[in-house]
């Protein structure tokens, strides 16, 4: 309609102004990925923000990710259209929990933080890394101790495919994928027996024992599209949905209604991304006592991963 066109051209016009870029990642709502320049998983948004040109970078996430763009890019700014909109899991990990695995391992030790994390959690840590990378950079560390930070859901992925490892788990997760009900999930595969099951490693160790293929969200849509198969269950947040429509207009897509949403995720609006490039509000600022060394752990990402 005229009013949804309007915003589009005000967007269009201030990011002009503004030398400004938009990313958005895969569960935020339709219409804003849909406005967006960029849109992908936690790796890719990362990866990207170092490359791109532009001054400004509009980060339609929540905050570890606009976070994790301005670490990258210090001297670019980093607008996010809702600061509030906060990764719960980013701080479910406690500092004595570090201090104890670095104090019991010492050298041997690695930390490696999944980037849903705040800035300080990042600076306690040696490397991060996202669930599309975690396996290949857990297994190529030279340390044999690794304790894993905050999902326990990952890191017990992780540790699966990783068992020459010594992998210590966290309490932390993601309070959107643990709810998934188990029971709710195998009524939907009994009412699409022909269904492949996709699930984000962020569920439980039970849920992910239902599915056909686990992976981060880019790998979940890349497995619906190369897959021949034309119906798929898919457990993560519902957000996933635009892009799998958009890639495979012909395949139908079920989702439990546990987590149909997240709710940080689903803070972020069209009208709040065009408000942060017309006020500039919303710009992330990061500590300067932690931001060398969690940057440091981002760069280590960006280098094994490559
Ligand atoms: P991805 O890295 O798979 O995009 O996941 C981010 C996230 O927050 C999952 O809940
Ligand atoms: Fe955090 Fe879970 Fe939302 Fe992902 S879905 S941003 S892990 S609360």
């Amino acid at each position: 309609d005229a009013d949804a066109q309007n915003l589009l051209e005000r967007i269009a016009r201030l990011k002009q102004d503004r030398d400004a870029v938009i990313l958005a990642h895969y569960y935020v709502a339709p219409e804003v990925q849909a406005a967006a320049d960029y849109v992908g998983d936690s790796f890719y948004l990362a990866k990207l923000a170092v490359s791109l040109p532009q001054q400004t970078i509009v980060l339609s996430g929540v905050e570890f990710m606009g976070e994790s763009a301005k670490l990258l890019n210090p001297s670019k700014t980093v607008l996010l259209p809702e600061p509030a909109a906060d990764c719960p899991m980013a701080h479910m990990v406690k500092r004595e929990t570090v201090e104890a695995a670095r104090e019991r391992y010492g050298d041997d030790l690695a930390v490696a933080c999944y980037v849903n994390s705040t800035v300080e959690v990042k600076s306690w840590s040696d490397v991060c890394v996202t669930s599309s990378n975690a396996v290949k950079i857990v297994s190529e560390l030279p340390q044999h101790h690794v304790l894993f930070i905050p999902d326990r859901n990952l890191g017990r992925y992780v540790a699966e495919r990783v068992p020459d490892k010594h992998i210590i788990l966290n309490q932390g997760c993601c309070p959107r994928h643990e709810e998934v009900s188990l029971d709710e999930l195998r009524e939907l595969k009994a009412q699409h027996p022909a269904a492949r099951v996709l699930a984000h490693p962020e569920c439980t160790e039970q849920v992910l024992a239902e599915a056909d293929y686990i992976g981060a969200t880019s790998g979940i849509i890349a497995a619906a599209e190369a897959s021949d198969a034309d119906e798929f269950i898919v457990v993560t947040v519902r957000g996933v949905l635009y892009e799998l429509q958009r890639r495979c207009p012909s395949k139908r897509f079920y989702f439990t209604h546990t987590p149909p949403t997240c709710r940080d995720m689903d803070m972020v609006t069209l009208e709040k991304v065009a408000a942060c490039l017309e006020t500039g509000l919303g710009e992330v600022a990061v500590d300067p006592a932690a931001a060398p060394q969690a940057k440091l752990t981002l760069d280590r990402m960006l280098e094994y991963a490559a």
